[in-house]
């Protein structure tokens, strides 16, 4: 058994739902993760919007868990969350500060420095990977690091992993629900009859929906998956003006009904390939491997060789997001040698 480990340092630049919980799962499987990978994880920064907290030789949970809980910890205001990236010495930076689908700001400065500083990066903030996601490749490849973003597409749903696994084939379509949200709507309406407004403000007031809930339901959060997938895997320098969207909230309890009399239920799937980007309210047959329910998302990998394999998880939530940064950054410490 293995008693000490590398130290792979870690800044963490939001420090919110995802955040936290990340530091969270790191502090408590601290002696597991030196155990089994050999690797010794330190926080050595957090950064939220009102500050930074330094600690070179690494962050004491019960002081994490009072910067989380934004308890009176003294925050560092003379240090930005870029100087942070920047001059603080450490490998990984995650990147976990809400998303801005217009400018990709903060967290695009953030992952520019971080990159042009030799980090590897790990993020869960969509933005900048729908908005720059070459321009942002560019820099990781010309510093020799990585720039991993698992949790933006599926949460818990290994989805970009999957693929990097099927080297050989060809990946011809992608196709899934990837918004638990509306999924949960849409399985509420075709269980209990309910209308729309009905079976969202349930899940509002559940917390599967947020106050706003116009980017989940108009459709254009999977529309910004299906952008990240379509750059990350097809190579194709698309935007969302690419992405024919069209949301959930046109959908009755009637339309449900004669879907399902007729062997169908309706789900909100969005498609990439090469010849088409688009998320819609589409007919699935009852038993197929889309037609999952509740809040679980799922998506099917059409390869040339290996056929269709289909992956179902938890799209979101704090935790599932944490599943995907974590292992984005143990693949980092394992497929790279860390300073
Ligand atoms: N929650 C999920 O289920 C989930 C799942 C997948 C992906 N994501 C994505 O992951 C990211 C984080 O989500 P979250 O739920 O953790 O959000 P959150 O709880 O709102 O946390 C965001 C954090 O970013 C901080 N922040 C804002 N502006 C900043 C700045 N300029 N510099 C440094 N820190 C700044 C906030 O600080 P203050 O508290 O001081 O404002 C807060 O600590 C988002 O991009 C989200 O879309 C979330």
């Amino acid at each position: 058994m293995r008693q000490s480990g590398k130290v792979v340092r870690i800044t963490i630049i939001g420090f919110g739902n995802v955040g936290g919980c990340v530091a969270e799962v790191l502090m408590r499987r601290r002696e597991a993760f030196i155990r089994e990978y050999g690797i010794d994880f330190r926080v050595v920064g957090v950064a939220d919007a009102k500050g930074v907290f330094v600690s070179e030789d690494g962050i004491k949970w019960d002081i994490l868990r009072s910067f989380r809980e934004r308890h009176s910890i003294s925050r560092n205001t003379d240090m930005s969350a870029l100087e942070l990236i920047e001059d603080v010495e450490h490998d990984i930076v995650v990147e976990a500060t809400p998303t801005n689908l217009k400018s990709g700001e903060p967290g695009l400065s953030h992952i520019i420095a971080a990159l042009r500083a030799s980090r590897h990066v790990v993020t869960s903030n969509k933005g900048p990977v729908a908005l720059k996601y070459d321009e942002l490749m560019n820099i990781a490849d010309a510093k020799g690091v990585q720039l991993r973003f698992e949790a933006t597409v599926g949460g818990a749903m290994p989805l970009i992993s999957l693929i990097q696994n099927l080297e050989g084939n060809e990946v011809t379509a992608i196709k899934g629900v990837l918004n638990g949200t509306c999924n949960y709507i849409l399985t509420r309406m075709y269980e209990e009859k309910i209308p729309f407004e009905h079976a969202l403000r349930e899940a509002q007031a559940l917390g599967i929906a947020e106050s706003d809930p116009s980017q989940d339901i108009s459709g254009e959060d999977t529309a910004v998956k299906l952008v990240i997938l379509a750059n990350a895997v097809f190579h194709m320098k698309a935007s969302l003006d690419d992405v024919s969207v069209q949301g959930i909230s046109e959908i009755t309890p009637e339309a449900l009904k004669l879907a399902d009399d007729a062997g169908y239920t309706i789900k909100l799937v969005g498609e990439v390939s090469r010849e088409r980007l688009e998320v819609a309210p589409r007919l699935v047959l009852k038993g197929d491997p889309l037609d999952v329910r509740g809040t679980l998302n799922v998506a099917t990998v059409k390869t040339d060789i290996a056929g269709d394999i289909t992956i179902v998880g938890k799209g979101a939530g704090p935790k599932e997001a944490a599943s995907a940064v974590l292992s984005d950054m143990l693949k980092i410490c394992t497929t790279e040698k860390l300073r």
